[in-house]
């Protein structure tokens, strides 16, 4: 048996350092909590970034998945499969559009959505060949392809992997008048996310989604939505624009959570006449809208619907966020989130974020911070009322003194 430092070493001697996780080693998860190695308990408040919304090893997820598993997982598209469709069905039911085409990573839809809104610019708005533009917000995360972080604001993600293509336009966030500015005759889309997650739970002003749209329908141009982290539930809604009206998207990003923390499932939604577009042969993945996934993404759209997690969140959602603004911790400069996705911005000259996710770590708690300054929290939808007390104890523990 390897000890904890001993994994730790290994790792750092095979593996690329593109990452810098916290000490822990963990071994096995049920529920909202973790164990390592040496058997100490973790409760997750990270979930993979959202990606573990029904918690650990869900009992259905892990049913769908071995059942699937024994009788067939990978068909290529090349041929039809017997699970795609119906879970392609539901999809576009819960999120009202009528057509779907799977992807794996949240990166590869968004990828997909970006050659979507060129190929509607060039048919549809008939803008001139190669010359389609999209505007896009500063500080997004919609991925680590070399397309999307070339749209990046955030120098750590995109430097130095240049060279980058021409056709984005930034904007600021939450800016309605700024997107309308940017707009020019060969604007083919608006790619936003709901709330930035990534750039430290930003919200955007109320009735900004809804003007965006607006203004995406004035210019003739897509009204792109990245929910790959909001979406499914995530905010207290089962996709974050419902909180506002007349905020729908012509075209829907959603992964991580699709894949009920078992396996990669991500897909791009929009109506028939806007993928109804795509022929053969123009995009694909060899694991795209496989069975395995289709089977486990069914069942994770299942269970989000059938224990009314969008709901829970929306109540626990509140706890979380009443307990923390009622925390006397002079250390906290504003607590801010939606649902179970909330963040603690911490002051400027004080520890960083990653200080107090080490400390979170010490007393029973896994964390992320984002961009230094921000404790992200963001919990399995299946928590329970007592483990969000249990947590708001070790967060005024952490940020004590
Ligand atoms: C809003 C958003 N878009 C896209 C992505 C990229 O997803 P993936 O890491 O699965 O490629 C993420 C991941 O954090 C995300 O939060």
């Amino acid at each position: 048996m390897h000890s904890a430092e001993q994994f730790i070493a290994q790792v750092e001697r095979v593996s690329a350092r593109n990452y810098a996780p916290l000490p822990v080693v963990l071994a096995r998860g049920a529920g909202s909590w973790v164990w390592d190695t040496e058997g100490r308990r973790y409760l997750d408040c990270l979930s993979a970034y959202s990606s573990l919304s029904l918690g650990h090893c869900h009992p259905r997820i892990v049913a769908a998945l071995t059942e699937q598993a024994q009788r067939l997982t990978l068909t290529s598209r090349a041929f039809h499969n017997d699970r795609m469709g119906a879970f392609l069905e539901l999809l576009c039911e819960l999120c009202g559009l009528d057509m779907a085409l799977p992807m794996n990573t949240g990166a590869e839809a968004v990828e997909t959505a970006i050659k979507l809104a060129r190929k509607w610019g060039y048919e549809v708005k008939r803008v001139p060949k190669d010359t389609a533009e999209i505007v896009v917000c500063r500080n997004n995360f919609h991925g680590r392809t070399t397309t999307i972080v070339g749209f990046s604001s955030e120098p750590a993600y995109r430097d130095p992997f240049g060279p980058y293509g021409p056709g984005f336009t930034l904007v600021d966030f939450g800016d309605a008048a700024a997107l309308e500015a940017a707009v020019t005759p060969n604007t083919v889309a608006f790619l936003v996310e709901p709330i930035q997650a990534e750039a430290g739970i930003m919200q955007p002003p109320d009735g900004y989604l809804a003007a965006a749209r607006t203004i995406c329908q004035r210019h003739d141009m897509l009204f792109m939505l990245d929910e790959i982290q909001t979406g499914l539930a995530r905010t207290g809604r089962f996709l974050a624009h419902q909180h506002e009206a007349d905020a729908a998207p012509d075209v829907l990003i959603v992964g991580k959570a699709l894949g009920g923390g078992v396996y990669p499932v991500s897909a791009v939604l929009a109506n028939k006449d806007v993928l109804g577009l795509i022929n053969p042969s123009e995009h694909g993945s060899t694991f795209g809208g496989n069975p395995l996934a289709a089977a486990v993404g069914q069942a994770a759209l299942e269970t989000l619907r059938d224990e009314h997690l969008s709901e829970r969140a929306a109540e626990l959602g509140e706890q979380l966020l009443a307990g923390l603004r009622g925390l006397d911790c002079a250390a906290i400069n504003e607590v801010r989130g939606r649902g179970l996705l909330v963040g603690i911005e911490l002051h400027a000259d004080g520890p960083s974020a990653r200080t107090y996710c080490e400390r979170l770590l010490a007393l029973g708690v896994l964390t992320k911070d984002t961009h230094g300054r921000v404790i992200r929290l963001a919990p399995p939808l299946i928590i329970q009322a007592e483990e969000i007390e249990w947590l708001l104890e070790r967060v005024a523990m952490a940020l004590a003194d």
